[in-house]
């Protein structure tokens, strides 16, 4: 099945009260391992990408020519949407040239009103190539520089501006962050949740930074209206903790060892499993 937009996805997870993940990719393994467990648990699956992680891969169009590829070779037949994540105006017009079928302008560190300037300009873009448009309201926090953000609310009425632009879903800061949660973050604001979709309505609403939230507060934030999840850094953990131990237990070492395709198998299997983990906390298992 070729790529799709992620609208259709996303309102049918919001109209059925469960949500659907979006991994980030950063090189083959990551994307076949997410494609082959979406296709396992007949799940719709989000493949993100990073500016950053674009550029480390070759750059989009190779991401496009790979994601492609894999989906006809593999036989994906469950929905895949090829997301940009956090995009910058100019990423969003690179990825719409280079074929994804879904991006995020994050607009969110400009005054509001140049963000709602720049989405209309994206919505209309976006409309014309049958794409799907994430936008963003709040910053998320992180760690950054070793200094940690503690996850900005975001104010319920710029994210009705926001949404009544035409945009596809809306990603709203809720106390979320990205990378590992600290020892005394305050968890999600319910309230700030609750008050966005009340004047959102049927809007699929985004939950970033979904790696360590704890499985009450994912269950709780699904019931409120969120629909798509992202997650990043836990698959990367993952992977590094299954690497990580093939070579303290000197398998490298052994026969053929070495071969990178011995190397990198240990991490395949430990996204493969985090992702299906993630699949049946949203309830997309078995939804495609
Ligand atoms: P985590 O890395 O915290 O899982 O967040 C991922 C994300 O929100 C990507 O946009």
């Amino acid at each position: 099945m070729a790529l799709v937009s992620a609208t259709e996805m996303l309102q049918k997870a919001k109209a059925g009260h469960y949500a659907v993940g979006q991994f980030n990719i950063n090189n083959l393994e990551w994307t076949k391992a997410i494609l082959l467990t979406a296709q396992e648990n007949a799940s719709p699956v989000i493949l993100g990408v990073s500016e950053g992680a674009g550029k480390y891969m070759g750059g989009y169009k190779t991401v496009v020519g790979m994601v492609n590829g894999m989906l006809e070779e593999l036989n994906i037949t469950v929905p895949v949407a090829l997301h940009l994540d956090h995009g910058s105006y100019e990423g969003c017009l690179k990825c719409v040239a280079a074929g994804f079928s879904s991006i995020m302008f994050d607009g969110s560190h400009y005054p509001i009103e140049e963000n709602v300037a720049k989405t209309k300009e994206l919505v209309k873009i976006v409309a014309e190539h049958g794409m799907s448009l994430e936008a963003e309201v709040g910053a998320i926090g992180g760690e950054e520089d070793g200094v940690i953000g503690m996850g900005e609310c975001a104010d319920p009425e710029e994210c009705k501006m926001i949404a009544d632009l035409g945009i596809d879903f809306l990603a709203a800061g809720i106390g979320n962050i990205h990378g590992k949660y600290p020892e005394n973050w305050a968890g999600l604001s319910f309230e700030t949740l609750d008050a966005i979709q009340k004047l959102t309505g049927d809007m699929p609403l985004v939950l970033h930074g979904g790696t360590g939230i704890p499985a009450d507060q994912i269950k709780k934030a699904i019931t409120l209206g969120v629909s798509k999840i992202n997650v990043n850094t836990e698959c990367q953990i993952s992977f590094t903790e299954a690497t990580r131990k093939y070579f303290e237990e000197g398998k490298d070492l052994v026969g053929k060892g070495f071969d990178p395709r011995k190397v990198l198998a240990p991490g395949f299997e430990a996204i493969k499993a985090t992702v299906k983990e993630k699949m049946e906390l949203f309830g997309s298992v078995g939804k495609a």
